[in-house]
């Protein structure tokens, strides 16, 4: 046999030398749930592990990420039920939390890169991430909205924004909104190709964001469409995106090695709580080791083209590499 693939695998010294791909804290983004109030930590129970933590909390959370390498950061908010209106109004004023929370960690961390979330769902008393009217999605009438939120977001100190409400023509909005508003340095990390999927579970129980009526099929892609998703990317380039983003991962790695292909720009991918779940529900059982597991699903979402995983596994994949 003149080819022996084995030679490559013989040790450890020769398997680094001939590596592929290399996974590093600098690729993980680390989720965070913020409630309002104070010394609050409370486990999500379909998602152990992650929990929702008031700010004072979550500036503890980001110093011992930092501590371990992780620098990045998108941050959700999980807000009372009696704020929620059905013109998310609560996702731009003065007094949310949220944007209270961001100032105070990137005034405490000045180095971290915080991401925003922008749709209306955690606001909303519809629980969509639009405009609700008669029991349609809105799209138009809802970008105001979102831009709003938006310029907010960048008010408060984020270095990102997150569009993951798939309304046509957001990014655009949105872009046009932060440079009018004098943010030409806040970038955009679009959620390009969202899928309506059923991984998004542990999340929608983590903010309590479940639509009251209704499913995303009218803004979020249909699972069996791939050429929908270079439209989307196309769209995103072309209105200013600095980000694309795939979301799930796990289900959708055809998807992000095609964007990676097709696109120019860097592509996230969004492990979503759903597929981190099942992973933690069957290294619960013993079925699955999860410090093998895990950084094996990590690496599988880099190798198929990822730039940036977001992924609430970011903390325990940088505790196993220190
Ligand atoms: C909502 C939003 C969702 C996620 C991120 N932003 C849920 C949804 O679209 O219903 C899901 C993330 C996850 O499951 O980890 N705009």
């Amino acid at each position: 046999m003149l080819r022996r693939p084995r030679r490559n695998r013989q040790s450890a010294a020769v398997r680094a030398l001939v590596q592929e791909t290399h996974l590093t804290t600098g690729h993980l983004v680390q989720p965070i749930f913020l409630v309002d109030g104070q010394n609050i930590k409370k486990e999500v129970s379909s998602l152990p592990g992650t929990y929702r933590l008031s700010a004072d909390n979550a500036l503890k959370e980001v110093e011992s990420c930092l501590e371990l390498g992780i620098q990045s950061f998108i941050m959700f908010p999980a807000v009372e039920e009696s704020l929620k209106d059905k013109e998310a109004t609560y996702g731009y004023h003065p007094d949310n939390f949220y944007l209270k929370a961001a100032a105070a960690l990137k005034k405490e961390f000045p180095e971290i890169c915080l991401i925003s979330d922008v749709a209306m769902d955690p606001y909303s008393s519809d629980g969509h991430d639009g405009l609700v009217k008669d029991g349609e999605i809105l799209n138009d009438e809802s970008l105001p909205i979102l831009s709003k939120m938006a310029v907010a977001q960048a008010e408060a100190g984020f270095d990102i924004i997150g569009p993951s409400d798939m309304m046509d023509g957001r990014v655009e909005d949105i872009r046009y909104h932060l440079d009018e508003n004098g943010f030409t340095k806040v970038g955009i990390m679009s959620y390009t190709a969202k899928y309506a999927s059923a991984f998004y579970g542990p999340f929608r129980d983590a903010l309590d964001s479940a639509p009251k009526a209704g499913d995303k099929k009218t803004y979020q892609m249909n699972p069996a469409n791939k050429t929908e998703a270079l439209i989307e990317a196309e769209l995103d380039t072309m209105e200013g995106a600095d980000f694309l983003m795939v979301k799930p991962a796990l289900n959708y790695l055809d998807i992000i090695h095609l964007l990676k292909q097709e696109h120019e720009l860097p592509i996230a991918a969004y492990h979503v709580s759903g597929e981190c779940a099942m992973l933690l529900a069957a290294a619960e059982k013993g079925w699955l080791d999860f410090n093998q597991a895990m950084p094996e699903t990590l690496l599988s979402i880099r190798r198929a083209g990822a730039d940036v995983i977001i992924t609430y596994f970011a903390k325990a994949f940088a505790t196993l590499k220190s």
